[in-house]
């Protein structure tokens, strides 16, 4: 079967060709194209919605056309569409939704709608040798969620905690912003930590040992917010020195990831998982990944660790076809709708 996905969530425009044949083989990339407006919104320091849509109009059938010609196929060689339909901003995922709707029309083709978070899932079937063994344990670390989940089968997933406040990606976004790094906080600082100190600033671990699965980011943003202006009051200064901020940087980095670990951990264990899976923006972060397969193996769990190629790990139309395939189940195109809060069922 060969799936095209189109993604359009938030600020970027994506649309990739993949080819399954049964759940048990492999799933092939054929094309996978991703054109980012992040460069418009680093100027602004953040996403404006309504410039990302008109940025995603501009680029939505360039994407899916090359999308099709560098897997060397065309639109009739395609046996169905699938299509992110939430969550993310309304306007951006508009873009996607109704393109993949009317091409659904015109061609006559099947059309499944993806949750863009289960997607984010998915991106670990994607060119993968190894069996993923069932239950499995993820953990979504985006820019807006931060979710722990258990998957029991294809389209049996339980969710069993989440952020009250912020996003893990967005606590990497505020925190950057905060001491004057560009759009987005999580990459650059990421880059930043590798010349820090990690002993010189301490951060609060929140809800490290609560009873439950629920994360909480915005008070390790306040204790950031409270240092910084410390040591800018300290300095009598608008600016840090470069490793001042190296070192706030990987105090911050790691009192994000020693939390994200941990819950992951615990529940693998609680759930008897059998694989446990990373995905969204964040598992781009080398620290994360390194540091979650170091303690898995450190506890002796023997629970195999799946974690997306890092330029799956940000948003990509590979991972909505992927999804789409393992959970096929076409809906005619009239009942597609965009649904900016849709969650875990
Ligand atoms: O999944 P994603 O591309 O978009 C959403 O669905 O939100 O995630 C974007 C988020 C941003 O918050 C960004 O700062 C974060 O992922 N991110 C990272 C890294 N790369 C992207 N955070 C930490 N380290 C990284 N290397
Ligand atoms: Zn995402």
């Amino acid at each position: 079967m060969i799936i095209l996905g189109i993604e359009t969530s938030c600020d970027e425009t994506a649309a990739s060709v993949i080819e399954a044949k049964e759940k048990k083989s492999k799933v092939r990339l054929l094309s996978n194209v991703v054109a980012s407006s992040l460069p418009m919104h680093a100027k602004t320091g953040g996403i404006i919605p309504e410039k990302a849509a008109r940025e995603q109009i501009k680029y939505i059938i360039p994407v899916i056309k090359k999308s099709l010609s560098d897997a060397k196929l065309r639109l009739r060689d395609i046996d169905s569409l699938a299509v992110t339909v939430g969550p993310g901003l309304i306007g951006s995922l508009l873009v996607g939704v109704e393109t993949a709707k009317t091409l659904a029309y015109v061609w006559n083709k099947p059309i499944i709608p993806v949750n863009h978070l289960i997607g984010h899932i998915y991106a670990n079937w994607i060119e993968c040798d190894k069996k993923i063994e069932f239950p499995a344990l993820a953990l979504i670390v985006s820019g807006g969620h931060t979710d722990l989940v258990l998957i029991k089968n294809h389209g049996k997933i339980k969710w069993l905690g989440g952020t009250r406040d912020d996003a893990a990606g967005e606590a990497f976004d505020k925190i950057g912003r905060l001491l004057g790094l560009p759009y987005p906080g999580g990459p650059v600082i990421e880059k930043a930590s590798e010349r820090g100190d990690a002993s010189r600033f301490t951060f609060p671990r929140p809800m490290i040992n609560s009873n439950d699965f629920d994360f909480s980011f915005s008070g390790l943003k306040t204790a950031a917010l409270r240092t910084i202006n410390k040591c800018h009051s300290e300095l009598d200064s608008e600016s840090l020195p470069e490793q001042t901020v190296n070192d706030l940087c990987t105090s911050v980095q790691q009192a994000i990831i020693d939390v994200l670990i941990k819950k992951t951990l615990k529940a693998a264990v609680k759930y008897n998982a059998k694989s446990i899976l990373l995905g969204g923006g964040v598992s781009a972060n080398q620290k994360l990944r390194d540091g979650l397969k170091l303690k898995i193996e450190n506890f002796k769990l023997k629970i195999p660790f799946f974690v997306p190629e890092k330029w799956l790990c940000t948003d990509n139309a590979a991972m909505i076809a992927t999804s789409a395939f393992f959970n096929y189940k076409p809906v005619p195109w009239k009942k597609i709708t965009a649904n900016p809060e849709l969650y875990f069922d």
